[in-house]
């Protein structure tokens, strides 16, 4: 298949929640996406929307996912790294297990997965690793919250290592930092009222921009808030 004349981007975890709405409002501003998914057949169909298995827990089904997205475009500009989990245990409680799952699903295959597209991301010029951190990469608010907020600073340190790897190459990453969005996870963690929460479309918008940039604008974190905080 001959080379898209729009730029392409991958997206994790985006049959739902974030990834959903980063996958719509690409789709909507002259991006080719690619989704990758557990369940391809229960993402609603777009047309224009390349839907593909992906599960973050599988080794190999990243190498798939890319091989798909490459046969259908030809090329692979941005990867917006969404699949994430959050298992509410205290660092304490945690299992070793537990911990496992925490970082396979939050770090390690973010971390294997740009290691297979960074040749595609360099041939861009302008290639970008968004990765969807969260607030508690950036404080620990709960102990419940302790095991997920270690995966979540790991993935905001492997932004921040990306960012030294690809400054040759035109590569650029960021970590977007929410707080509380009104998503499944969001609303599973917390008593605020959906409409109070920032939403989807909020850190869609945000991704948008990050992506549009120039390489001279580079943004390393952008930390979101639904209210303040003390430090944030
Ligand atoms: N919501 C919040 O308050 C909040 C705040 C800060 C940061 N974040 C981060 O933002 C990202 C998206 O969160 P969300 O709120 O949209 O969560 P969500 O509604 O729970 O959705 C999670 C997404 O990750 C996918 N996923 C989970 N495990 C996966 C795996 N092993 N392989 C592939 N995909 C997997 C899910 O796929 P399935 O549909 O197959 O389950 C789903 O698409 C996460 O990294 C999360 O940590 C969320």
């Amino acid at each position: 298949m001959a080379e898209s004349a729009l730029p392409v981007a991958m997206i994790s975890g985006a049959g739902r929640g974030i990834g959903a709405a980063i996958a719509a409002e690409l789709t909507a501003h002259g991006w080719a996406v690619s989704l990758g998914c557990r369940r391809p057949g229960s993402v609603p169909a777009d047309a224009r929307q390349l839907v593909c298995h992906y599960d973050a827990l599988e080794s190999q089904s990243d190498q798939r996912w890319i091989d798909s997205t490459l046969a259908a475009y030809g090329r692979i500009d941005a990867v917006i790294h969404n699949a994430g989990i959050m298992l509410p245990r205290s660092v304490l409680e945690a299992t070793d297990e537990e911990f496992d799952q925490q970082f396979a699903v939050n770090v390690k295959a973010p971390m294997r997965l740009t290691r297979k597209l960074w040749p595609w991301l360099k041939a861009s010029g302008r290639g970008r690793v968004i990765t969807l951190a969260s607030l508690s990469a950036k404080r620990v608010k709960s102990a419940q919250s302790g095991l997920y907020a270690m995966s979540k600073f790991s993935a905001l340190a492997f932004t921040h290592a990306l960012r030294h790897a690809g400054e040759a190459d035109g590569i650029r990453a960021c970590a977007i930092c929410p707080g509380f969005v009104a998503t499944d996870m969001g609303m599973s963690l917390s008593q605020i009222p959906a409409e109070k929460m920032t939403q989807p479309e909020d850190i869609a918008l945000l991704v948008r921009t990050v992506l549009m940039l120039p390489n001279r604008a580079s943004i390393a974190e952008i930390p979101v808030n639904w209210a303040v905080e003390d430090n944030y």
